[in-house]
């Protein structure tokens, strides 16, 4: 049965921006139960006292709870306990704990996909340690066109924390994906992914994991492609930020492409945060001979996460 919370337990587990969260779902005042079960919804949530995000969201979440019910005089002691909850500790991960914490992605009822993620967006030198728009869209996009990834042997590039590779290969979502590979160029991105990878597939065997491996772009001919499978379809979310990786990006085409041909296609999500670096990649790839087609837009309303949309995501098919 769908909760009075459920939109708002949906953005707390996601460290969605605690401003724009869905705080009009809140009735004022709100009695004494209403406040327990909004509290159980969120930080009481079994998945936030096993894998808590991270402390800093935690307090800035209450703290508009707090402003919101100033005017009561009744404030339920579960929202003052919630405030000495566990932390985002993980001994023996990447990255110190309190610059980490967990997110939790609700896609459908019952199905969910737990990362551990790194709350600023450059850290261990590298961008790729939380999980960007252009991911979410990207994810929203395939999961709307499924047909897309059906028996392929997908490889994603710049993964990041792993989210798009992860979900294709969740059981719950029955995507039917051949193996899926995801790659990144730097070594704590791959130490991330592989303790998400761990975290979403306890149990699981090998065969039915995604796998993560280091790939630099620039050295994508000294990869062991045998030891993979053909590739059919190539991911990459963001990207397209830092003009001076134009050439490697266009290199490690180029590699995969020569050896796929027509089999080959590429989905590359991109936030459009300056237009003019887009169209220069886009041009770039025209002038390479590739094909450009502009996917559909992802629909705002259609998504299953919560996105900030502050940004544009543009969706291209690249082929050859
Ligand atoms: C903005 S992050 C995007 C991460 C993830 N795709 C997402 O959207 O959440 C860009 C990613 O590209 C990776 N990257 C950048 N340059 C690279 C290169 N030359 N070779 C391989 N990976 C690279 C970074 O390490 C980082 O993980």
């Amino acid at each position: 049965m769908p909760g009075k919370y459920d939109k708002l337990q949906q953005q707390f587990l996601c460290c969605y921006p605690v401003k724009k969260m869905a705080w009009s779902t809140v009735k004022l005042p709100l009695n004494w139960e209403d406040q327990q079960e909004l509290i159980a919804a969120t930080c009481g949530h079994p998945m936030n006292k096993r894998y808590p995000v991270r402390r800093s969201y935690l307090e800035a979440f209450l703290k508009q709870l707090m402003h919101l019910l100033r005017d009561q005089e009744d404030v339920h002691d579960d929202i003052y306990s919630s405030l000495c909850g566990p932390m985002g500790d993980n001994p023996g991960s990447t990255g110190t704990s309190s610059s980490y914490g967990y997110k939790h992605y609700l896609l459908e009822p019952g199905v969910h996909i737990t990362l551990r993620e790194s709350k600023s967006f450059v850290s261990e030198g590298t961008t790729g340690l939380c999980t960007w728009e252009a991911a979410l869209a990207l994810a929203d996009y395939l999961l709307q066109h499924r047909d897309l990834v059906v028996g392929k042997n997908i490889v994603e590039l710049g993964a990041g924390a792993g989210l798009v590779g992860i979900l294709l290969k969740l059981p719950a979502l029955e995507l039917k994906t051949g193996q899926v590979l995801l790659t990144d160029g730097s070594e704590p991105c791959v130490q991330l992914m592989r303790e998400n990878i761990a975290l979403n597939f306890v149990d699981k065997p090998s065969e039915e994991r995604p796998q993560a491996e280091q790939l630099n772009w620039d050295a994508v001919n000294e990869f062991p492609w045998h030891s993979h499978a053909e590739t059919d379809l190539l991911l990459a979310a963001d990207v397209i930020y830092d003009d001076s990786q134009f050439d490697a990006l266009l290199r490690a085409l180029d590699y995969l492409y020569t050896r796929r041909g027509s089999r080959l296609e590429t989905l590359l999500a991109s936030t459009v945060r300056n237009m003019d670096t887009l169209h220069k990649f886009m041009t770039q790839l025209g002038l390479n001979g590739y094909k450009v087609t502009p996917c559909a837009n992802v629909s705002a309303c259609a998504s299953h996460f919560c996105r900030d949309h502050t940004a544009a995501v543009q969706i291209i098919s690249i082929r050859r």
